[in-house]
């Protein structure tokens, strides 16, 4: 068990008052070497996701930031299949390399970001390998099998957690009617599952969505994961992305499926956090990454700075948040956030292109926000 934090700083401030630092100078040298991460260290994990950027630039302030304040780490884009396998028999390895070797030297907890999904996929996924048409069932399964055998076999025993299928499912209307689903059949969920969890049988695996609260959506993957339990397809948890606006959802719908995943069986991550605070517009409160909504300046309100007010605003939103999942920590595994700073947040392009939004826990400067300070709160008071 690692040493309570409370113990952790009185020893370190014991520490610093002998090596005669003022008192005010050895609480703040205390603080500063506690990342949000080690605040929640009994709790559950605190992750971030990094960027492509990131890791081809190495920036090192970001970095060291991530390496400071979170003890998990997702892979933003670089293990997407489009990303990482950009057509049959030609990988990409270079950044998502990069990725574990920073998350093994730190001893942080990776999260391999996704497996089988229909967005961000190499271009010729569904096409039949002799050109023109689609691909036939058998070639696709042959396909999605060297797929995952392949990158889940390369990080074996380095990542800790695979988010297997990604947005499977369609708001209250069942299964999402993807090419996958087309081709294969919802069957090619439990394959997916499998075929990960026979590589490397440590690993935990995750169904990952948005909209998670949609009591219909929540209730529908409840039930599969339950009848994949009974029928031992090896999954461990459920992702939900949590990209949420300042008072949608509200906590009780977030807290009613929490619930329901937990009865399944399952634990809970909480995969890709992050809080929009602009106006919306029809279509704008949706993670479908298919949703364009065109830009104009009404929708984009604060291109200069947040007003305190809704900083204040977000802050609360945070805090609300995290006293939820603290409430479940037991069944809660993780919470990540989707990035780390709001300077590089797909946010500022999605669902609307062009916008200054601020929807996360570090300024553009990598300062901490009032939302970083609530989050931190909420263990230093307790
Ligand atoms: C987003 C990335 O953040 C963007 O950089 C990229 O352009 C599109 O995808 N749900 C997911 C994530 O599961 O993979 C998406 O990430 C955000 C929505």
């Amino acid at each position: 068990m690692p040493m309570s934090r409370r113990r952790f700083c009185t020893q370190s401030m014991a520490a610093l008052s002998l090596a005669a630092l003022s008192k005010k100078r050895a609480l703040a040298e205390a603080l500063g070497s506690t990342g949000l991460g080690d605040l929640y260290r009994g709790d559950f994990l605190i992750g971030t996701a990094v960027s492509n950027r990131t890791l081809e630039t190495q920036d090192r302030g970001m970095l060291d930031l991530i390496a400071r304040e979170f003890s998990a780490v997702t892979a933003e884009n670089c293990m997407k299949w489009g990303q990482v396998h950009p057509e049959a028999g030609r990988w990409e390895w270079e950044l998502p390399d990069r990725l574990v070797r920073f998350a093994s030297g730190h001893g942080m907890y990776l999260l391999g970001h996704t497996l089988v999904w229909h967005s961000q996929t190499a271009r010729d996924l569904f096409q039949a390998p002799s050109g023109g048409g689609r691909i036939s069932r058998d070639d696709l399964l042959r396909k999605m099998e060297e797929h995952i055998r392949t990158l889940v076999g390369r990080y074996k025993g380095k990542v800790a957690a695979w988010d297997v299928v990604n947005e499977a499912v369609d708001e209250d209307k069942g299964w999402r009617r993807s090419p996958w689903l087309e081709i294969l059949g919802p069957e090619f969920l439990e394959r997916g599952f499998h075929w990960a969890h026979e590589v490397d049988p440590a690993a935990r695996l995750l169904y990952n969505d948005y909209n998670m609260h949609n009591p219909g959506k929540a209730r529908f993957v409840a039930e599969f994961v339950r009848d994949f339990k009974k029928r031992g397809v090896p999954i461990h948890g459920v992702g939900m992305q949590a990209h949420v606006m300042l008072d949608s959802p509200t906590i009780a719908e977030l807290e009613a499926s929490i619930r329901l995943f937990a009865d399944a069986g399952v634990q809970v991550h909480i995969t890709e956090l992050d809080v929009d605070v602009l106006p919306g517009r029809e279509g704008s409160a949706t993670s479908e990454i298919s949703t364009r909504v065109g830009y104009s300046a009404e929708l984009n309100p604060w291109p200069d700075g947040l007003p305190a007010e809704m900083e204040r605003r977000l802050a609360r939103r945070y805090e609300e948040l995290f006293r939820l999942f603290l409430k479940y920590r037991d069944r809660i595994d993780r919470v990540t956030t989707w990035g780390t700073s709001d300077d590089e947040t797909w946010k500022n392009n999605f669902p609307v292109p062009g916008r200054t939004n601020y929807p996360l826990l570090f300024d553009r400067k990598k300062q901490p926000k009032g939302a970083y300070r609530a989050v931190a709160a909420l263990k230093n008071s307790g």
